[in-house]
């Protein structure tokens, strides 16, 4: 796993938006998995910043890690609407290429199976950006999914929905069920980039990084990724045993660059 720690909020959304837009440099059709919640907020911006600069999306599709189930797709906090509003818009992404799972189905489980089915239709996600919760969930794989899981209703546990509560105007309103992608799903991605800030994210970095692949903390699951990226500022790093071996790293990979870039 390679662990990037840097100083702020702002220097960690440059840095996964970096790697977001090399890759569509390289692969203008691109599929990118897509978290919601505050985390990834700074990367879109910065994203966004490149897009206008000339970065070309036109060709890049997208696929939300969750959904509520329950909310209509015009409600604020559904994450159809959360990702048209900063994903597809703000990027000018072609809706018709941006996928989120359908949390209204009458059938959840042949909504699940068929999001399985359009992202292989779409070649699998080549990058998955991914936000963790306090309680070490990614996507709403909450603590004791199966680390074999596919895309599947989860129910969110108590810890999730009162996080999350602060975006709906009653605490009550908050879902408790989900549509998410499993833990298999997000580990057949080609490459997945965790982004995490604040000293509320510092034990669950600390856990999935360097505790024991478990269960209770399901992001430890990256640790069976081969190109799997953490990207923290100091707050969220402030738990992690290793933290100046990850700053040493670090800096040999820049130094490297920098001397492939003047060969
Ligand atoms: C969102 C998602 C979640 C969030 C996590 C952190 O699509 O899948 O795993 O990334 O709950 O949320 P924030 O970033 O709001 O702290």
């Amino acid at each position: 796993m390679e662990v990037v720690i840097l100083a702020d909020e702002r220097e960690v959304g440059a840095f996964a938006a970096g790697r977001i837009a090399s890759m569509i440099d390289k692969h203008p059709d691109a599929v990118l998995g897509v978290a919601t919640g505050s985390s990834p907020q700074q990367t879109y911006r910065v994203l966004g910043e490149q897009v206008a600069a000339g970065l070309d999306v036109s060709r890049v599709s997208a696929f939300a890690l969750d959904e509520y189930v329950g909310l209509p797709g015009d409600h604020p906090q559904s994450y159809h609407r959360v990702i048209a509003e900063t994903v597809t818009e703000p990027l000018g992404l072609d809706p018709s290429r941006v996928h989120v799972p359908d949390g209204m189905a009458l059938d959840l489980d042949a909504a699940c199976a068929d999001y399985e089915d359009r992202i292989a239709a779409a070649g699998g996600i080549d990058l998955q950006l991914l936000g963790i919760g306090a309680n070490g969930h990614i996507g709403f794989n909450e603590p004791t999914s199966s680390l074999a899981s596919r895309t599947r209703v989860k129910t969110l546990t108590a810890r999730t929905r009162a996080d999350n509560a602060r975006f709906f105007d009653d605490p009550d309103q908050v879902p408790r069920q989900c549509l998410t992608q499993g833990l298999a799903t997000i580990l057949d991605a080609h490459t997945t980039v965790l982004v995490a800030t604040g000293t509320a994210k510092a034990r669950a970095i600390a856990r999935i990084v360097e505790g024991p692949v478990q269960a209770l903390w399901p992001g430890s699951v990256l640790q069976l990724h081969r190109r799997a990226t953490v990207v923290v500022d100091e707050a969220a790093a402030a738990e992690l045993e290793l933290a100046d071996y990850y700053r040493y790293t670090d800096s040999q990979r820049r130094l490297w660059e920098t001397e492939r870039r003047t060969d």
